[in-house]
């Protein structure tokens, strides 16, 4: 049997690469997307080969839709059909909301949430079509419950939310899942990118007393993207070592 390609938007940072690593691991032919010009690409592709990763990188700007269908295009072209969508991509601009810039609300919103529309549009057809696909939205905690000096991202993570829940329905009898996972604050650059004295606040607020790890993403990735997962349609999975319940 071909292997399945799973397309992970954001797929070179931090909890990308850990979600790359997993479905790699478990057999998925792994495209990671990255930015145009991405500099460190070459690296990535290499550090994966060393590790035993043979993996794909694809090129596009997640808020850019024309970029996004030429991606899809090329993958299918080259690589094979796309059967695993993991909408990654996000970056954060925190403000305290009277001091939030505009360009900060439009940047988070249309990396974290346009970007699902962008990307899912031209694939989600595609998989109704073949009749099998697995789409997993990366939202977050503070999308679940908010987050002071967040009101672009959670509006963005929990804007997130709806639409798994909302595309869940449409695709529940195509056999296409989407589901979301919201994970809490994770060892990575983009959390470790706050004043030390913040995340020690975050750790210290959180009841496991410690950040998660990227590859506790991975595997939930991974079981999503799994056979076995395919009764489960429009869920959020918490994993954020009981910092907040569902
Ligand atoms: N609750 C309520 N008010 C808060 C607050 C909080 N947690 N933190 C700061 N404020 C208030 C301050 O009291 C202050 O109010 P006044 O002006 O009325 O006194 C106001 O915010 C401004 O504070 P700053 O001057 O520090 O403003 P700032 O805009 O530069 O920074 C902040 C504020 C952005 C909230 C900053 O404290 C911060 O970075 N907090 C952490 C935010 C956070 O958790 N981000 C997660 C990033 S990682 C991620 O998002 C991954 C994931 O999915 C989990």
């Amino acid at each position: 049997m071909e292997t399945r390609v799973a397309l992970i938007t954001g797929g070179m940072g931090g909890l990308g690469t850990a979600i790359c690593k997993a479905l790699s691991a478990d057999g998925f032919t792994v495209v990671a997307n990255c930015l145009p010009g991405d500099a460190g690409r070459a690296d990535w592709l290499k550090a994966r080969q060393a590790e035993g990763h043979a993996m794909h990188a694809a090129e596009a700007d997640v808020t850019d839709y024309d970029a996004c269908a030429a991606m899809v295009e090329q993958i299918e072209r080259e690589i094979g059909p796309i059967a695993v969508l993991v909408n990654n991509a996000g970056i954060i601009r925190d403000k305290y909301f009277p001091k939030m810039e505009k360009a900060q609300w439009d940047a988070v919103l249309s990396t974290n949430l346009d970007s699902l529309f962008n990307v899912t549009h031209h694939i989600s057809p595609r998989m109704v079509e073949r009749g099998w696909g697995r789409i997993i939205n990366i939202s977050s905690v503070n999308g679940v419950k908010g987050q002071a000096g967040q009101t672009n991202y959670s509006a963005a993570k929990a804007g997130c939310l709806g639409f798994t829940k909302a595309l869940a329905q449409e695709l529940c009898a195509k056999g296409v899942t989407v589901n979301a996972i919201a994970p809490g604050y994770i060892g990575t650059d983009m959390v470790m990118s706050m004043r030390p004295d913040i995340v020690q606040g975050i750790i210290d607020s959180v009841p496991m007393k410690r950040l998660g790890k990227p590859e506790e993403i991975g595997a939930l990735c991974a079981y999503l993207a799994s056979e076995l997962a395919g009764y489960m349609t429009g869920a959020t999975l918490n994993i954020n070592g009981g910092m907040h319940m569902g």
